[in-house]
């Protein structure tokens, strides 16, 4: 989950240009597992910049080879609030 965090607040950041922090995750679903050795992959996408918010669309592949088969499956897809700060902690506008 702190994986899906930091890879959603990176185009976060960029559509806030500044800091910003977790304000709420609005969904987290794990769909398929992850198995040690899988290649991770985690594609972040800005869905909502709002006055101050910034929604993120994270979803994230598995990439594992089975029976000498390569495969990629969406094994977590979520959905992440980021709230834009100011020096003081508080609520920044975006603009
Ligand atoms: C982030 C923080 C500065 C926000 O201050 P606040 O005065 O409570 O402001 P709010 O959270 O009510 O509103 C800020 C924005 O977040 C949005 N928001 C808040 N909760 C939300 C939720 N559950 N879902 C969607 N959006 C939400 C509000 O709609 C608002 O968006 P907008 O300005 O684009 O309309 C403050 O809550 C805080 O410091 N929280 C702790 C953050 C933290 O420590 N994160 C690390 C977690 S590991």
């Amino acid at each position: 989950m702190s994986q899906v965090d930091i890879a959603g607040s990176i185009p976060a950041q960029i559509a806030a240009k500044g800091r910003i922090v977790t304000r709420a995750v609005e969904a987290f679903e794990f769909k398929k597992p992850v198995f040690v050795g899988d290649l991770v992959s985690c594609y972040a996408d800005v869905i909502k910049t709002g006055k101050t918010s910034v929604s993120v669309k994270v979803d994230v592949y598995a990439q594992r080879i089975t029976g000498g088969e390569i495969k990629t499956v969406l094994v977590t897809e979520a959905i992440i609030i980021y709230v834009a700060i100011n020096d003081q902690g508080r609520p920044r506008i975006i603009q």
